[in-house]
């Protein structure tokens, strides 16, 4: 059976924005996801899609760790442009953000994030372009009170872009 897809149904789905973070040793790397979920409460546990290409891929998969920093609604445009069309092989974007390395050896990124959390890689699910961490919560913090951003937002009234490594990446957006 051949079922027809509009892909404008998909883009119905709601996401957050986060900066998702990890480390070999010591180097460090970030990049924009929007692919977060709290997967189960008792162990807390997180998920996050990242595509196979990305420099953080390889870091979590070296470490077993990642971070995750929640953003605020007034995130500028261009700390988009720095974590999510640059790859940290050509530019060294923690040196341009306020962070510090978190219990997991991650680098936290404090820089326009409400709050934080760092995890360890529990599973993993190859699903082919992209790799699906889920890790049980390490250490979480708040960092202040604020508006989490959405990917609504972000699209709609910043006038956003979204990237071809985002796994909800739609070529007729
Ligand atoms: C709005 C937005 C959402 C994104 N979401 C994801 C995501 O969920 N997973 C992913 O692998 N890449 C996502 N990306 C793309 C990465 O942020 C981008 O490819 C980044 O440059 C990878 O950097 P790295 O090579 O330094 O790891 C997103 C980008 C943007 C702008």
């Amino acid at each position: 059976m051949s079922v027809e897809l509009d892909q404008e149904a998909f883009s119905n789905l709601s996401y957050g924005l986060y900066v998702l973070s990890s480390h070999d040793e010591d180097s460090l790397n970030g990049q924009i996801v929007n692919s977060v979920i709290q997967v189960t409460y008792d162990p807390i546990r997180v998920a996050v899609t990242v595509n196979k290409k990305n420099l953080t891929h390889r870091y979590i998969t070296k470490s077993r760790a990642f971070a995750i920093s929640v953003l605020d609604h007034s995130t500028p445009i261009s700390f988009f442009e720095l974590f999510g069309f640059r790859s940290g092989r050509d530019v060294d974007k923690l040196s341009k953000v306020r962070f510090k390395r978190g219990i997991t050896g991650c680098p936290v990124v404090e820089e326009n994030a409400l709050s934080a959390m760092e995890a360890l890689v529990f599973k993993e699910v190859d699903l082919g372009t992209h790799t699906i961490f889920i890790g049980n919560a390490a250490a979480s913090e708040i960092f202040r009170e604020g508006e989490p951003l959405s990917y609504q937002y972000y699209r709609d009234d910043m006038n956003g872009d979204t990237s071809p490594t985002a796994p909800n990446f739609s070529p007729v957006d």
